[in-house]
């Protein structure tokens, strides 16, 4: 019996076998099944290729994670029964979700990319699971990282938080290498001075239960460099070029 099934596995889906791996789920617990990747993941990680319905009869959690627009298609001959279903799939409702598979037993979830190396942040909307489902999607949401419930007229907004946001932080850092490299540092050094300098102070941020906006007094003494540089980005208006990025994107994703 195999635990977790995936069912499509492109990006995401490899994200997320690799947060279970590095976790210690052994690869014989995962079966995949799609159309020619998945017979590649059997022979790279040791993952079990199946058929679409060998998937879901052999796992207890079975994860969709095909693209949106293949729901009809790929659930229109399979049986899901009440397996426990949990979809990745951008914008596909709960109730879409229990139309297309028939089971009722289904979690509508939002993973981002760092769910690969168990720092991803998730967002879930289920319908009324079983206490054991319950059980095995917190065990599995947990290996992959933070799992946050989120009401389904939510999503479009963390989507732009966290699906979204690992390009807008990885986009900072590039801006921070950049400057360091204009005034002077060698490009690589620049970028792992960055990288690590966000690192770092995410997880001191995470670590001190303190707001972002007390954090950055605790570094700027009154008068000092860090405050001039603030006191710059306030006066570029840089919330602003924030919040209006974080606008695009979340109005893209309702278009
Ligand atoms: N990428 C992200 O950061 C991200 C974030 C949040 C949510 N999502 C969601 O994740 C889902 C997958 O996105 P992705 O980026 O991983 O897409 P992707 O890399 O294009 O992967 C799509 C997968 O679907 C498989 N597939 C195609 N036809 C199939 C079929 N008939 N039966 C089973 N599998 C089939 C493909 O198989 P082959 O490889 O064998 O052709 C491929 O593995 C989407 O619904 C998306 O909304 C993605």
């Amino acid at each position: 019996m195999a635990k977790y099934g995936f069912i499509g596995t492109g990006n995401m889906a490899q994200a997320m076998i690799k947060g279970l791996l590095a976790q210690g789920v052994v690869p014989s617990d995962i079966a995949v099944a799609s159309p020619t990747t998945a017979a590649k993941l059997a022979q790279a990680w040791g993952v079990q290729a199946l058929s679409a319905q060998q998937v879901i009869q052999a796992s207890d959690l079975t994860v969709l994670a095909f693209l949106p627009n293949q729901l009809a298609d790929v659930t229109a001959n399979l049986v899901f029964e009440d397996q426990l279903v949990v979809s990745v799939l951008a914008g596909v409702s709960v109730d879409q979700l229990v139309t297309a598979t028939g089971s009722h037993q289904v979690v509508r979830t939002l993973p981002n990319v760092n769910v690969a190396i168990n720092q991803g942040v998730t967002a879930f909307a289920t319908t009324t699971l079983t206490v054991a489902n319950q059980a095995i999607f917190h065990d599995f949401s947990t290996q992959l990282g933070t799992a946050i419930a989120v009401p389904e007229a939510q999503f479009a907004a963390f989507s732009a938080i966290a699906g979204s946001g690992p390009a807008y932080v990885f986009k900072f850092i590039d801006a921070l290498a950049k400057a360091g490299v204009a005034n002077g540092l060698a490009d690589d050094l620049a970028t792992t001075i960055a990288t690590q300098t966000v690192l770092g102070s995410a997880q001191m941020l995470a670590a001190s239960g303190q707001s972002a906006q007390v954090m950055q007094d605790t570094v700027a003494s009154p008068g000092g460099s860090t405050r001039a540089g603030l006191d710059d980005f306030d006066q570029q208006e840089f919330d602003a070029v924030v919040a209006h990025a974080i606008r695009a994107t979340v109005e893209h994703k309702h278009a």
